[in-house]
């Protein structure tokens, strides 16, 4: 079997808070090949970001992978110094964050901001990279490069600076986009925009994509596979189609029906009553279990690994159940 890009082995993140130390990051493991289009989902607060962060050596001051390892193109990052990380790390990764329209230079013309990592990085003379940074800015769907070139962000629309930004994070010629919630600071028809071009991103250069978000339906457009993460863990982890026709997982079930349908003229929201545990004491059984409409009692004695079922996989000792669970879910609630 060949190498994976990336691969994640039993990821523990903590983070020292006011209130103790926080376990964000719970054993998360997976694997992220060329070309993989992946999505993470779950809710606010569950350690998307904090997931993210580690693998891509971002995390906060207060916050330490405590055990686990982090292999990318087969190398163990612990093992390597601060700029040997980065280097690789840029050979493969690129990024796009939520607030990546407030992380762009003001006082940088867009251009020049766009050219930086080929002309410093990748070694181009001053006018190839400029010549990288048209062709970035024409891949990324800005018509009029050369005359938008010179401009300053503030001189664009909130819809075009998030194109440069994403133009920015291609720029070190990336294998995999890490985005994280990506599109929730733009309207709908942006964000409509900057889906369908990360998925002609997908199409036309292979790129992978790793896209963190709410919505589950961005990643029912853009990815084949998705995590479903709660209190720091994948809870589930399956194929798009097989996560979204059979939830193999009660949270997924609850947050597929707290979804609402866009092909429903009037929305039913549905809402999963109760709260995700706090992660600063010991997690004693499922933590789902409090919230969850298949509770019994076995689910109370210790935390259910992450197991095969079927395609997928789920961390639920009631997962074989799952086809019933329509007819039994009652208590997930509803408004
Ligand atoms: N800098 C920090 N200091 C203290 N706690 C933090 C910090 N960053 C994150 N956390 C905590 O770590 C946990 C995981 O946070 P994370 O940002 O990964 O959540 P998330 O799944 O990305 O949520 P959201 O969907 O709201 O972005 C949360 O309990 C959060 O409060
Ligand atoms: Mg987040």
């Amino acid at each position: 079997m060949s190498t994976p890009l990336i691969s994640v082995q039993d990821l523990n993140v903590e983070i020292k808070t006011n209130r103790g130390l926080l376990k964000a990051v719970r054993g998360v493991s997976f694997d992220i090949d060329a070309g993989d289009s992946i999505g993470i989902v779950g809710e606010s607060g569950s350690g998307k970001s904090i997931t993210l962060k580690a693998i891509l050596g971002l995390l906060p001051n207060n916050a330490r992978v405590s055990s686990g390892k982090i292999f990318i193109d087969g190398k163990d990052i612990s093992s390597l110094d601060k700029r040997a990380r980065r280097g690789l790390l840029c050979d493969t990764a690129g990024m796009i964050f939520q607030d990546a329209i407030a992380a762009l230079n003001p006082v940088i013309s867009v251009g020049d901001q766009i050219a930086e990592v080929p002309r410093f990085r990748l070694g181009q003379s001053k006018s190839e990279a400029r010549q990288s940074a048209l062709s970035l800015m024409e891949q990324v769907g800005i018509s009029d490069a050369e005359s938008r070139f010179s401009l300053y962000p503030h001189q664009l629309s909130g819809g075009l600076r998030q194109r440069i930004a994403i133009a920015i994070a291609l720029s070190g010629k990336p294998k995999i986009l890490f985005c994280d919630e990506p599109t929730t600071a733009l309207d709908v028809t942006i964000q409509a925009q900057v889906l369908r071009l990360l998925l002609e991103l997908r199409k036309n250069s292979g790129l992978g994509i790793v896209f963190v978000t709410h919505d589950l339906a961005v990643t029912n457009e853009i990815c084949d596979s998705i995590k479903v993460m709660y209190a720091g863990r994948f809870v589930e982890a399956g194929g798009v189609r097989a996560t979204f026709n059979s939830p193999t997982h009660p949270y997924t079930y609850s947050l597929l029906k707290a979804a609402p349908d866009p092909d429903e003229a009037v929305h039913r929201l549905f809402f999963i009553t109760g709260e995700a545990p706090n992660l600063t004491a010991p997690v004693i059984g499922c933590p789902f279990a409090p919230r969850c409409f298949a509770v019994e009692a076995d689910c109370l004695g210790a935390e259910p690994p992450l197991l095969k079922i079927g395609q997928s996989s789920s961390a639920c000792f009631k997962s074989e159940n799952h086809n019933t669970w329509a007819a039994s879910d009652s208590k997930s609630g509803g408004k």
